[in-house]
């Protein structure tokens, strides 16, 4: 097993703005890293920079204590997984699996006994003899994530292997991935713009936007202390609401055009230097909570005016407003609002997060 350690790593190509700056992150031994984004943002570009399969523009990066910028991806002691499988059509599926032992030269014996193992593993021994095409879409994800473990290698590499599964079969492979790295106990990077794949999977995640690093973390913690607007919105469904207020009384209030709040007692302190100024105050939807459910600390009263429900099942997730704010929350199915009706809430304000509205940073308290 093997570190991955980025240090400065910047991509540009050609005359064009660089799509990666100044990355640095550290990748331990046996880690699950989740790198997480929006489209365009950079993942696979990255990723393919730790491959080898791109070259650094800047920078450097290291597997196994060892500066690999000029090692070829063969020589990197890696195996990745992409979204497209990138089986051999003509090759069945044990065929696919040999593939890259024999080019190595790997004796016989050998390749049979990694084969097996890595059919076994996987649940691939009834299907050795089928061609890809002759697979559904999991087998052969399945398959190709076989490939990368015969390889034996010091990371994995994964970008969007589960984007082209149906919604289920994404749920279900995501848990194989995770119990499989888990028991290979492999340094893996996944790359995903999934925000629940990353939560579930990640050790930690590192969230990327427009080629920088905005938060890395485990997950619960980048859920409950994101550092900045991008990071609070991106991660968490239904998302985290935002209010625009403007400080009051010495740091003691919230107002907004719809909402006002008092500020949590510890944020005061905090506050005082900007009063007159203007916040986004970041309210979690579980944080909203609905009539008849327990609240935790102090909490303020919102009467809203209901806009959309829609139904989930286990819960529904009400849009509302009061004055030009709007707040989606969770209530029980069996007593839904109205549409155009009144419903009222509290909001529990030791929960709420605040940012800087012109740097969109957290503020902290
Ligand atoms: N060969 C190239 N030449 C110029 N620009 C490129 C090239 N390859 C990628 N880019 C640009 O680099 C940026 C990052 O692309 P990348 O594929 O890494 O994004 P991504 O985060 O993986 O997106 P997605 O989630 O859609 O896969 C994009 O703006 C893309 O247009
Ligand atoms: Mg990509």
């Amino acid at each position: 097993m093997a570190s991955v350690v980025l240090h400065d790593v910047a991509k540009r190509y050609g005359d064009n703005p660089p799509v990666i700056t100044g990355i640095n992150l550290e990748i331990q031994e046996r880690e699950f890293m989740v790198l997480v984004g929006p489209s365009g943002c950079g993942k696979s570009t990255l990723l393919r920079m730790v491959a080898g399969l791109e070259e650094i523009t800047s920078g450097t990066i290291e597997i196994g204590g060892r500066v690999v910028n000029d090692v070829p991806p063969k020589d990197r002691d890696i195996a990745m997984v992409f979204q497209s499988y990138a089986l051999y059509p003509h090759m069945n599926v044990r065929e696919n699996l040999e593939f890259g032992l024999k080019i190595r030269g790997t004796p016989a014996a050998e390749i049979d006994r990694m084969v097996n193992d890595a059919a076994k593993i996987l649940g691939l021994e009834g299907l050795l003899e089928r061609r890809p095409k002759d697979l559904s879409g999991g087998q052969r994800q399945r398959v190709a994530l076989g490939r990368a473990i015969v390889r034996e290698p010091s990371v994995f590499l994964f970008d969007e292997p589960l984007s082209n599964l149906d919604a289920k079969l994404r749920v279900q492979m995501r848990a194989e991935i995770k119990k499989l790295q888990h028991r290979l106990q492999v340094t893996s990077i996944y790359v995903t713009h999934d925000q629940v794949e990353a939560m579930t999977m990640g050790n930690r995640i590192a969230l990327l936007d427009k080629g920088k690093l905005q938060q890395v973390g485990a997950p619960l913690d980048v859920y409950e202390t994101p550092q900045n607007v991008f990071v609070a919105n991106f991660i968490g469904t239904p998302p985290m609401n935002f209010i625009r207020a403007t400080v009051t009384e010495g740091g003691a209030g919230l107002g907004a055009n719809g909402i006002k709040l008092p500020a949590p007692a510890a944020a005061r302190g905090a506050l005082a230097s900007r009063v007159g100024k203007t916040v986004l105050v970041g309210v979690r939807p579980e944080n909203v909570v609905a009539p008849g459910r327990p609240t935790r600390g102090a909490t303020a009263a919102l009467q809203l005016t209901v806009d959309l429900v829609e139904t989930l099942g286990d819960e529904v997730v009400v849009h509302a407003h009061q004055g030009e704010d709007q707040i989606a929350f969770k209530m029980d199915p069996h007593h839904p609002p109205e549409f155009g009706g009144k419903v009222s809430a509290l909001v529990e304000i030791d929960r709420l997060h605040l940012f800087d509205a012109d740097t969109q940073q957290r503020i902290a308290v």
